[in-house]
């Protein structure tokens, strides 16, 4: 698919191993979002799905969420690589699936009521995909982010990161970057953003397993073997050479999320309000380059006075200049003037 991110085309492409590599979420993370999305205080004539999922990958997060939602629920899990969709059949048979990317969505406007997106915005994360989610969404409809963030604190863990950071280049979006968070906060097509840090959980197995669970991360199973081989021995020898973890090696824990110090290193949730003052006046891009131009007006304002060629002319100015602004004002947030 032509819009998806080169290290999605090749990192995301085993399903299997996906799955079997990539930790779950937390219970009280899926409660939290059930609690959040509100499903029942919303309607709409146009809905057809209570939940949009994106980025559904094989299913982590859609089978801990749909084991908890009423059978009558319409959830719509999507994903745009072959194999992880097929996966999430297998994972999720209950639940409709289909094929999609963020910025190109196969549904009418207002129809869904939640768009979730688990550890995945950060591949998505442009104004293009947000104004075409706020379009779905009804209004007062939520878009509800969550990621799995590792705990750093620890060093061994830390060390992990640290070969991760090896093969990642400044194009590859990483969650923990926070990229994401600069284009969420730019667009203000959602009236509401809350960020959320729970507790994560704790991801456990072996040596093998700790390093498999690497080896799913896009940047990873997108090189060439030899160099994958490399890589995978890396993360060896960090469990071989760390000596917390001496006792061990067979049974290791890695402690994602789990929260030993005030950081940012637990489960993630951001959830947007999908604003409702806009939708009935104009497009959300209608929305911003009429923000854009008030800014432009009010700039005039705070300069242009002085620079007329009298007093009465600047006054003027000034005056058109004003009623212009709040004319703007008016017609962006739906009132008559
Ligand atoms: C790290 S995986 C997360 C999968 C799953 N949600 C989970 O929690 O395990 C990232 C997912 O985002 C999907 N993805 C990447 N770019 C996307 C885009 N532009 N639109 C929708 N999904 C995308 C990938 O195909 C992949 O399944």
């Amino acid at each position: 698919m032509e819009s998806l991110h080169e290290k999605t085309k090749t990192g995301f492409t085993e399903g299997s191993l996906y799955d079997q590599g990539r930790p779950s979420y937390t219970s009280e993370g899926v409660e939290h979002i059930l609690s959040i999305l509100d499903l029942d205080s919303l309607a709409g004539p146009d809905i057809r799905y209570d939940v949009l999922e994106l980025g559904a990958g094989t299913g982590k997060f859609t089978s801990k969420i749909v084991e908890k939602l009423p059978e009558s629920i319409r959830y719509f899990a999507t994903e745009p690589m072959d194999d992880l969709r097929r996966q999430l059949a297998v994972n999720c048979p209950t639940v409709e699936i289909g094929k999609c990317v963020a910025k190109s969505i196969p549904l009418p406007d207002c129809s869904v009521k939640a768009v979730i997106a688990a550890q995945c915005f950060h591949w998505f994360a442009t104004e293009e995909s947000l104004v075409e989610i706020r379009r779905v969404l009804v209004t007062g409809g939520k878009l509800v982010f969550i990621w799995n963030n590792k705990d750093r604190s620890v060093p061994w863990a830390q060390s992990m990161e640290d070969v991760l950071s090896l093969y990642y280049d400044a194009d590859t979006p990483r969650a923990i970057r926070y990229e994401w968070k600069a284009v969420v906060e730019k667009y203000d097509g959602f009236r509401d953003h809350q960020y959320k840090f729970l507790p994560g959980l704790t991801f456990k197995g072996s040596r093998e397993f700790i390093v498999d669970h690497y080896s799913t991360i896009s940047v990873i199973n997108s090189l060439d073997d030899a160099t994958k081989r490399k890589a995978r021995k890396q993360f060896q020898n960090v469990i071989d050479n760390d000596p917390s973890l001496a006792d061990e090696r067979d049974a290791i824990t890695l402690p994602m999320n789990s929260c030993r110090h005030k950081t940012f290193f637990d489960t993630l949730f951001a959830v947007l309000i999908c604003s409702e003052q806009f939708r009935s006046r104009m497009s959300p891009l209608f929305g911003s380059t009429l923000r854009s131009i008030i800014i432009l007006c009010e700039q005039a304002l705070s300069t242009t006075t002085g620079n007329q060629s009298t007093p009465i002319a600047a006054q003027r100015h000034t005056n058109y200049t004003l009623q212009l602004s709040i004319h703007l004002r008016n017609m962006l947030v739906g009132k008559h003037s």
